[in-house]
């Protein structure tokens, strides 16, 4: 997978140089590249923003120069691109999975009272798919951390990158519909708390059914929501209300 980021604080993705993600890229499964877009600018200012019409507070980036922008980075052929916004749909596990069998993604960083509202439908037009996206019902200062939320998120998915693809099986958000249950190692006991001795049992089944109701309990009281949610067809004989 091909992901282009354009910011004007191309720093601020310094991260994904670190850990799965700078690993990722090392391998060569994601070619991922950070770009500013004040290099797309033509103006001895290097201006990327300007006041809103109709009036109002704040400043409005102007559609001219993430045209040449956008243009520039999709010009071997269609991509998805992508708008962090708090004005956005929110970005979900279920995204992240659609995200991750694109072949290019484009992030485009919004600052200040967000992109000229053209940009979103000139790309939808001209035959890319477009996704204002936000990453829950709070404001940051701009697209780049939501950017790194959601690059994280996809590119934990694409193949390769997670050594043991068994890690995102049972995990919080995945197939289940539920949290995920907890989880103890060494030692068996720590500050006087002891491990549950169910996972000490070696009793495969029983660790199953304990693990699902941790989980199934764990979700009922965090995220009421999840279990109004879930699919009754995934229930099994034994579940029962926490
Ligand atoms: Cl995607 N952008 C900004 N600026 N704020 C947000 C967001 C995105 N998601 C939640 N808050």
């Amino acid at each position: 997978m091909r992901i282009d980021i354009v910011s004007i604080f191309p720093e601020y993705l310094a991260a994904l140089d670190l850990s799965l993600v700078g690993k990722a890229r090392v391998a060569g499964l994601l070619d991922l590249r950070v770009h500013d877009l004040r290099d797309w600018t033509t103006d001895r200012h290097r201006t990327v923003d300007d006041t809103p019409f109709g009036g109002g507070a704040g400043m409005v980036m102007r559609p001219d120069v993430w045209g040449q922008a956008v243009d520039e980075l999709t010009a071997t052929g269609p991509a998805h691109l992508v708008v962090p916004t708090p004005s956005g749909t929110t970005f979900t596990q279920r995204t992240a999975e659609a995200l991750a069998t694109e072949d290019q993604l484009v992030f485009a960083c919004g600052r200040y009272e967000g992109i000229d509202a053209r940009v979103a439908e000139h790309y939808r037009a001209a035959g890319h798919r477009v996704s204002e996206l936000s990453i829950g019902d709070y404001v940051l200062n701009g697209g780049e951390v939501a950017s790194l939320v959601m690059v994280e998120a996809v590119a934990r998915l694409l193949p390769g990158v997670i050594g043991n693809p068994e890690s995102l099986v049972e995990e919080s958000h995945g197939a289940a519909g539920l949290l995920e249950y907890p989880v103890y190692t060494k030692p068996p006991v720590w500050s006087g708390l002891e491990v549950p001795d169910v996972l000490l049992s070696g009793h495969h089944a029983k660790i199953r059914r304990w693990r699902r109701d941790r989980a199934l309990e764990k979700t009922s009281a965090r995220r009421p929501d999840l279990i109004a949610a879930l699919d009754t067809s995934t229930l099994d004989k034994y579940d029962r209300a926490f």
